[in-house]
């Protein structure tokens, strides 16, 4: 049987975060073994926020360099930099031509980062548009993302559909991969963790400025004696997913019978992430300055998506007519 092909993708808009980690880092990392795994940096797509240039070529070393830190193993899973396979903008095109200005009308994240402030370009608008390009060009069968991405999918899916439906069965429909107790990660101020919102916590750089980002989360103004719910604390719903189920539980025990504070709290969770990452900083520090290993990786990595993504372009031009 065809082995299912997972996909997934992040912008290299800054430092990557827990929620990034817990969203779609993590499982995409687990399931490597599993699955035919394409993972890439979506370049093309953090243009949309008018990133500097020097500060997307930054980011996209300091990401790749992240997810490979943290288990991505590049024998086993085709990573790259959505840019350097060209062939994803001329789907992007032909989609976009069957695609209905409503259905990029309804979607929340075009709505949302405008209200905040974010320049509105055609771009941005059209952003779940590259986004099914991505996914339909591999042929994707599935696709961890956090809960923030799920309506993209659901586009990728409406689009894919009319598209198969009008040329023959050319696209897979993808699912979405969203995992119930890490779909919408929150961050120091109780909001989803998120680069916009400024509440992130992440996964290297300096341990005070990380410990005090850990010891300043949000929580209610009960005092140390009172009884207090795990499920109203945000270090414990981060505690919970470094922890293991056993000290998870100790912990909602304590916040339960009182006696214990959020200062407790927090501490332990510090610890527990500091304990998570350690491996993972140290593989860091090992090809932190050798950018050179990072960029052969994403090379390689091009080359096999980009024979993918050619023979299904090559399909779809001739579907519509220009080949
Ligand atoms: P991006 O770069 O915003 O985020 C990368 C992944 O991290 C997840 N995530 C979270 N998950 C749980 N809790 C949070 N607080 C949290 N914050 C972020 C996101 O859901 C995402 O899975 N559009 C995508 C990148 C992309 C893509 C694709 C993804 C481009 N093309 C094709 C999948 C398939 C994005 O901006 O992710």
């Amino acid at each position: 049987m065809k082995p299912k092909r997972m996909l997934s993708g992040i912008q290299p808009t800054g430092d990557v975060h827990l929620g990034n980690y817990f969203g779609m880092m993590k499982p995409a990392i687990e399931m490597q073994d599993s699955v035919e795994t394409y993972l890439f940096i979506a370049d093309l797509h953090a243009l949309t926020s008018s990133i500097e240039p020097d500060a997307l070529r930054k980011n996209t070393i300091s990401v790749a360099l992240d997810f490979i830190s943290c288990g991505l193993n590049p024998e086993k899973t085709i990573f790259f930099k959505q840019s350097d396979v060209p062939e994803v903008t001329e789907l992007t095109w032909i989609l976009s031509c069957q695609t209905s200005m409503g259905l990029l009308e309804r979607c929340h994240s075009y709505k949302d980062k405008t209200a905040r402030g974010m320049i509105s370009n055609h771009g941005l608008f059209a952003y779940p548009v590259l986004m099914a390009a991505d996914i339909l060009i591999y042929k994707s069968d599935i696709v961890p993302v956090g809960r923030d991405q799920k309506q993209h999918l659901e586009v990728t899916r409406d689009i894919a559909i009319r598209f198969n439906n009008r040329y023959g069965e050319i696209l897979t429909i993808p699912e979405a991969v969203i995992r119930n107790e890490s779909a919408a990660l929150p961050g120091t101020d109780g909001q989803k963790m998120s680069k916009s919102y400024g509440n992130t916590i992440e996964l290297f750089g300096d341990e005070k400025t990380l410990r005090k980002k850990i010891m300043g989360i949000v929580t209610d103004s009960k005092g140390l004696e009172d009884a207090k719910n795990p499920d109203d604390c945000i270090p414990y719903q981060i505690y919970k997913l470094l922890s293991g189920k056993k000290n998870a539980d100790e912990m909602a025990e304590k916040l339960r019978a009182g006696g214990y504070g959020y200062g407790h709290a927090k501490k332990e969770l510090f610890d527990a992430y500091w304990e998570h990452f350690r491996p993972f900083r140290e593989k860091r520090s090992a090809i932190l300055n050798d950018s050179s290993y990072i960029e052969k990786v994403l090379a390689d990595g091009a080359v096999k998506a980009g024979g993918t993504a050619r023979k299904t372009v090559c399909e779809i031009r001739k579907a519509v007519g220009l080949k």
